[in-house]
């Protein structure tokens, strides 16, 4: 393993106990139980807590405390979790965090329910955190909850939008890459760009700050969904804790597909095409369909082409820490933004 992961690997570890303790205690309350199991299930499951590590980040980093941001960071991962219950019903995946997703487990019904019970939860998390605020001033702390829901109810229509997007680019075969793009802010980067802005608000950073903050968190989001889609090609299901071969399965359209198909002359074109029309027809994709759209995305430098792209996008989220004072937590969002790109998982 890499040195980055695994420091980085300790940082969001050193985190994660008090995010969970905080996440038990916000969800011990739902009813019936079983609504409550579900509800909880993935939360225990091992995610790697980079989001809300990243609000807590921003905000150390900008002069806050813990207790400032906590309550707004457990609010992210609980989004992430809610949105991750329901994409599993969309992408028809049965494994989550190496286990049974919570449609498996509970059925379809029930896994809404618990992802609406989450995205609920999450915004009453935000409004407890008026309490916590390390400042004298109660119209502050007010203005700092305010924004920060605005920011995060933001981040949740665009995840519905970049959803909507994502279904409706599968079966066309005709995305551009900035449509692409488009599609992946609004999924993956817009709560990612919310965790770290909200971090900064939380914190009680500036203008300038909160605004910057955001954009390093939108330039990673979009390298972490990048890496993301590679990862679903090459990696095994050990690893990633979700099934391998799922976007090919889909016929989703991710950069490297958009890439290869904009590059191949018409005979790998139209095997590439088969394979996603398979995929999408049935729903399911062998090791021989990945490898042989493997090998054409590396004929065609698509892989390469993908992982550029990201590398780009990590270099210029790293320069605008450059606003931040230098501390241990700048140090830390440094590394998260080289990690977004290294993680094997
Ligand atoms: C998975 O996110 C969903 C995407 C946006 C690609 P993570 O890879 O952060 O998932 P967990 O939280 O660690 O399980
Ligand atoms: C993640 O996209 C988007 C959201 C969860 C909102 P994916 O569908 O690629 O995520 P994974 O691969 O299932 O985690
Ligand atoms: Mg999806
Ligand atoms: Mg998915
Ligand atoms: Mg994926």
């Amino acid at each position: 393993m890499s040195n980055v992961n695994e420091e980085v690997g300790r940082i969001l570890g050193s985190y994660s106990q008090n995010i969970n303790n905080e996440i038990e205690s916000t969800l011990s309350s739902i009813s019936p139980n079983d609504l409550q199991e579900a509800s909880i299930y993935l939360t225990k499951a091992g995610g790697k807590m980079l989001r809300p590590a990243l609000t807590v980040l921003v905000s150390e980093a900008v002069g806050g405390n813990i207790e400032s941001s906590i309550k707004v960071a457990v609010a992210i991962e609980l989004i992430h979790t809610f949105s991750l219950i329901h994409d599993d019903i969309m992408d028809k995946d049965d494994m989550r965090r190496g286990k049974p997703s919570v449609h498996k487990v509970w059925g379809e019904p029930v896994a809404i329910l618990a992802g609406d019970t989450l995205f609920s939860k999450a915004y009453e998390s935000i409004i407890n955190s008026k309490d916590e605020i390390d400042s004298p001033n109660p119209e502050e702390c007010l203005e700092r909850v305010n924004k920060t829901l605005s920011v995060v109810a933001d981040a949740c229509v665009k995840i519905c939008e970049g959803q909507a997007q994502d279904m409706g680019f599968e079966g066309n075969f005709d995305v551009k890459e900035e449509e692409y793009l488009d599609m992946i802010f609004k999924k993956t980067g817009a709560l990612i760009a919310a965790a770290t802005k909200s971090g900064a608000i939380m914190g009680g950073g500036d203008e300038e700050i909160t605004s910057a903050m955001y954009e390093y968190g939108r330039l990673i989001g979009l390298a972490f969904q990048i890496q993301d889609d590679y990862l679903d090609l090459v990696s095994d299901e050990n690893s990633i804790g979700k099934p391998v071969g799922s976007d090919i399965a889909e016929g989703k359209m991710t950069i490297i597909v958009v890439n290869a198909l904009s590059k191949a002359n018409d005979e790998d074109k139209n095997k590439l095409l088969k394979i996603l029309k398979i995929g999408n027809e049935s729903g399911n994709c062998s090791k021989e369909h990945i490898d042989e759209a493997l090998s054409i995305f590396e004929k065609y430098g698509s892989i390469q082409y993908a992982y550029n792209v990201a590398l780009k996008k990590i270099q210029d989220a790293k320069k605008l820490l450059e606003i931040l004072p230098d501390s241990e937590s700048k140090y830390a969002l440094s590394l998260i933004a080289d990690f977004v790109l290294e993680r094997q998982s």
